[in-house]
C-alpha cells in the first residue's frame, strides 16, 4: 500500500524535475518519504520545485543530459556523495511538431539524444556497483504517440516507440540485479510541453485533440501518482511494461 512512509529513506534521481510532469512527480514521491535528487539544466526552476518538496534532504543538481558521455560518471559521483539511488525518474524530454518537409538532422538527432540515448546512459549509470541499491526502479516518461499515430509527430512519435522498446529489454537485462524498468504512457497532459505544442495548433485542432480523451485533458498529478505506484514496492512483480494514462485516448 502506498502510504507516507512508502518511499522513506530512498533516494530517487528525477530529472526534468524543473518543470511539468517531473516536478509533479518529484512532489508526490517527496510525499511518500523520498529524498529527492532534482536535476534539470534550470537551477532556479529547480530551487522552485525543491520549495515545493516535502520532507528535508534533498538536492538540486543542475546537469545537462545532453553530456550524454558524462552521465555514468556523474551518477557515480552523485551516490558516493549522497548514498546509493533507490530509482530513477526520467522525465526530461523534448517534443518536436513539424511537418516532414520541415524536419532537420540536427533537429532529429538533438531530441533523440534526450529522450532515448539519456535514458539507456541513466540506466547504464544506476547499474554500476554502488550506485543503486536493489530493489530500485526506473520510470521512463514515454507517450501514447509511442503507440499511435499524428501527422506532423513523427520524429516524438519515433523517440516514443524507441523508449518502450528500450523499457523491455532493458527490464530483462536489469532484473537479475534487482533494478525494475517501466515506462508511463501519458496522454495530453496540461504543462508547459503541452502549451508550447497548443501554439503550434489551431484552436480547433486543439478541440480535436481534447475530444479524443474521453476523460478529458490530463493534470500533472494523474501521471505523477503513476510514478508513484512504479517506483515504489507496490508495483515490485512489474517490470518491462508500459503503463498507459491517457484519459481513454488510445481506447478509440
Ligand atoms: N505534457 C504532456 O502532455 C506529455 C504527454 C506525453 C508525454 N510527455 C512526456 O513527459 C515528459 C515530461 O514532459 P513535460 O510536459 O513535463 O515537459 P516540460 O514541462 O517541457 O519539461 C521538460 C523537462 O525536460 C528538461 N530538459 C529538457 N532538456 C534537458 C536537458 N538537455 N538536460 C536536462 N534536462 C532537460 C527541462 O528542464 P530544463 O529546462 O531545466 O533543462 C524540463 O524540466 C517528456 O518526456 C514528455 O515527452 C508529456
Amino acid at each position: 500500500m502506498l502510504d507516507a512512509t512508502a518511499l522513506a529513506d530512498r533516494t530517487i534521481l528525477v530529472t526534468g524535475a524543473s518543470s511539468g510532469l517531473g516536478r509533479a512527480a518529484a512532489v508526490m514521491l517527496s510525499r511518500l518519504g523520498a529524498r529527492i535528487i532534482a536535476v534539470g539544466r534550470n537551477e532556479a526552476r529547480l530551487i522552485e520545485t525543491a520549495e515545493q518538496l516535502a520532507g528535508t534532504g534533498h538536492l538540486v543538481r543542475p546537469f545537462d543530459l545532453s553530456a550524454i558521455d558524462e552521465i555514468p560518471g556523474w551518477m557515480k559521483s552523485l551516490s558516493a556523495e549522497h548514498g546509493p539511488l533507490r530509482g530513477v525518474v526520467h522525465s526530461a524530454g523534448r517534443h518536436l511538431a513539424r511537418p516532414l518537409q520541415m524536419v532537420k538532422p540536427d533537429a532529429v538527432q538533438e531530441l533523440m539524444q534526450i529522450n532515448v540515448t539519456a535514458a539507456l546512459m541513466l540506466a547504464k549509470g544506476l547499474r554500476q556497483r554502488n550506485v543503486f541499491e536493489a530493489p530500485a526502479s526506473i520510470v521512463l516518461l514515454s507517450s501514447v504517440m509511442g503507440q499511435v499515430g499524428q501527422a506532423g509527430v513523427s520524429v516524438y512519435s519515433a523517440s516514443k516507440g524507441a523508449v518502450d522498446a528500450l523499457t523491455r529489454s532493458l527490464a530483462l537485462e536489469l532484473a537479475a540485479i534487482g533494478i525494475r524498468v517501466n515506462s508511463i504512457a501519458p496522454g495530453q497532459v496540461e504543462t508547459e510541453m503541452a502549451q508550447q505544442q497548443r501554439q503550434t495548433l489551431t484552436e480547433e485542432q486543439f478541440e480535436r485533440i481534447r475530444a479524443l480523451h474521453p476523460l478529458g485533458l490530463g493534470r500533472p498529478a494523474d501521471v505523477a501518482h503513476a510514478v508513484a505506484f512504479l517506483i515504489a514496492d507496490t508495483s515490485r512483480w512489474i517490470t518491462g511494461s508500459t503503463l498507459t494514462v491517457d484519459g481513454g485516448y488510445t481506447a478509440h
